[in-house]
């Protein structure tokens, strides 16, 4: 209990470190990181009419394009963790197609029941592998959902899955000040949710069934601009606060690190191509 709230603060705080970056680069985010959840957006089959949560919604992107899908019939009901990032959803869609998403603050794993339910499915994007209790976050969703209502998420698979995410990390952390502690084993973190057998317990456990989990392989393809592509990997990720806090010969010098790491992913004069291992996970409650 006492390790799960140690987990639990320290998820929060990496996401308040890692806000700014996240509203800064969230045009970028909704562009070149659509590919790590189109497999889950098309797995969900969001309809006119149907009341859909998003489970990690950040800037809010996601959220937004499921309003669209399920109309002014329907509801779209994003929560996340970090309260910078909600207040940055709600000012970029006040109410896109005619229907305004909402976007509520809160921890998943802590909030019994989200507000709006019973939603007819839930969608997260790159989220679940985070969750210090995975169990506790995805029985609230479960809870949250009526029977028969549908869940579709992606996330990573494993680090060699997604060779630039810790390219990114170690060619600019030499230049900058300390970073947050790095997940160990099962910790939450980027890759917790390598083990396809652990996904299916956990989803299990918070009372899912007909769970599904398979791979893809998809790409974040990015302009051949190694400045703004670094930038945006640093700042969305572990050494975000420490970069921000960086004079800039050293932002300059981390982002140089950066991209001398990931130039073999690098096409010049045509741009980069990132490959990226991913879970789509779908499932279903009872
Ligand atoms: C990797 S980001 C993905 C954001 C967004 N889904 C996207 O793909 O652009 C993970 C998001 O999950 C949120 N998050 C992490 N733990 C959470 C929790 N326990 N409850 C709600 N949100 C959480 C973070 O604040 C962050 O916005």
């Amino acid at each position: 209990m006492a390790r799960t709230a140690e987990l639990r603060a320290r998820n929060v705080a990496f996401w308040d470190q890692a806000a700014p970056g996240w509203i800064r680069h969230a045009e970028r985010q909704d562009e070149l990181g659509r590919p790590l959840g189109a497999a889950a957006m098309a797995a969900l089959r969001a309809a006119p009419g149907e009341r859909v949560l998003d489970v990690g919604c950040g800037c809010g992107g996601t959220t937004a394009e499921i309003a669209a899908a399920v109309g002014p019939a329907g509801a779209a009901v994003g929560v996340d963790v970090s309260e910078a990032m909600v207040a940055a959803a709600r000012h970029r869609f006040p109410a896109p197609g005619g229907t305004a998403p909402v976007f509520l603050a809160g921890d998943i794993e802590t909030m019994g029941e989200v507000p709006g339910a019973p939603f007819d499915a839930a969608h997260s994007r790159m989220t679940l592998m985070l969750l210090a209790d995975p169990v506790a976050g995805l029985t609230t969703i479960a809870r949250s959902l009526r029977p028969g209502g549908r869940l579709a998420a992606t996330t990573f698979r494993d680090a060699a899955a997604v060779p630039w995410l810790m390219a990114v990390v170690l060619g600019a952390a030499p230049h900058l000040g300390d970073l947050p502690p790095l997940p160990l084993g099962d910790e939450p973190g980027p890759f917790s949710f390598g083990e396809p057998a652990r996904i299916e317990r956990l989803l299990t456990a918070a009372g899912f069934g007909a769970v599904a989990v398979e791979p893809r392989d998809v790409a974040l393809v990015a302009p051949d601009d190694p400045d703004l592509l670094t930038a945006w990997l640093i700042e969305v990720g572990p050494a975000g606060a420490a970069y921000r806090r960086a004079e800039p010969p050293a932002r300059a010098a981390a982002r140089s690190g950066a991209a001398r790491l990931l130039a073999s992913l690098r096409t010049p004069g045509a741009g980069y191509r990132l490959p990226t291992g991913i879970w789509l996970i779908t499932a279903t409650t009872g």
